[in-house]
């Protein structure tokens, strides 16, 4: 018998995270098998007690439940607790555990899939919501010269920069006159079609402009392009979270490149 994970979300049909489970499985050699749960709004922790009572060893979390698995958990990693949120479930010990492996996916994308320095560079983080807390600490952790969160409602902004020492908070309006080497969208604007209203010349020479978004070409990568900047969608962050997922679970880290270059074919 294959050893059982899932990912748990709402809406989760769309998930690519079942077909790059089996992919790293298959690569690995990992017995596992992968599935997905389709969680109602107000069940999340009876699913997660039927998927672990059954045997299952470990879930990804994805929207909207991250928060709530994160207050389910009886312990978690250092990243998790920074995040106050959890993507990542192990349900093989005594009481579940959580981890959070969004942000170092980000990173790993940034550095690795797109070979971006982040020492010493300027950051721009747009939003406050849970996207964008699960990758601040990571963010910040990999050398900034410096990080500001702006965000449509900016007292959000304000409580989730003060979390990390050295963040700067500010709305969009705030941002006039500045300039950064990366702007990393984790709004979810990009959902239904909106732009978030921000000031003109916000990037340097060079700069990467990052939607969190995958699947989609948003109106945000659609400015930074004509504004001269490179741009990114969130596939490869998606693949390396996955990743970092797999090697939590099982000890062994895939290789992403061959996943990532098949979901871009796709
Ligand atoms: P998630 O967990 O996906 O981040 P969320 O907690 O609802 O979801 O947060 C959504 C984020 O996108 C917030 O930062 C939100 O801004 P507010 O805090 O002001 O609501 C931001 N957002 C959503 N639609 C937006 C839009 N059209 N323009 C700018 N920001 C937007």
């Amino acid at each position: 018998m294959p050893d059982r994970y899932a990912v748990i979300g709402h809406p989760v049909a769309h998930s690519k995270s079942p077909w790059i489970h089996a992919q790293f499985a298959r690569a690995t050699g990992e017995d596992i098998a992968y599935d997905a749960i389709d969680a109602p709004p107000d069940a999340f922790v009876a699913e997660v007690e039927k998927f672990r009572a059954a045997g299952g060893k470990g879930l990804n979390v994805t929207l909207p439940f991250k928060e709530q698995a994160f207050r389910y958990c009886a312990g978690s990693t250092a990243r998790a607790a920074a995040a106050q949120a959890v993507n990542t479930l192990l349900l093989d010990r005594e009481q579940p555990f959580g981890d959070n492996t969004d942000g170092v996916g980000l990173v790993r994308d940034l550095t690795a899939n797109l070979a971006r320095n982040l020492v010493g560079v300027q950051v721009l983080l747009l939003g406050a919501g849970g996207a964008a807390q699960g990758v601040l600490a990571p963010l910040a952790a990999a050398g900034a010269a410096a990080i500001v969160v702006a965000n449509r409602t900016p007292a959000r902004a304000q409580a989730l920069a003060a979390r990390v020492p050295g963040v700067l908070a500010c709305g969009f309006d705030a941002l006039g006159g500045r300039a950064f080497d990366l702007v990393v969208n984790a709004t979810s604007a990009g959902l239904s079609g909106e732009l978030p209203r921000l000031p003109q010349g916000l990037f340097r020479a060079g700069a990467l402009a990052y939607d969190m978004l995958y699947g989609r070409d948003t109106e945000f990568l659609a400015m930074a392009r004509a504004a001269g900047a490179a741009t990114s969608d969130g596939l490869g962050m998606l693949v390396e979270q996955a990743a970092e997922s797999f090697l939590v679970w099982r000890g062994v880290r895939p290789d992403t490149r061959p996943v990532l270059a098949a979901l871009r074919a796709y």
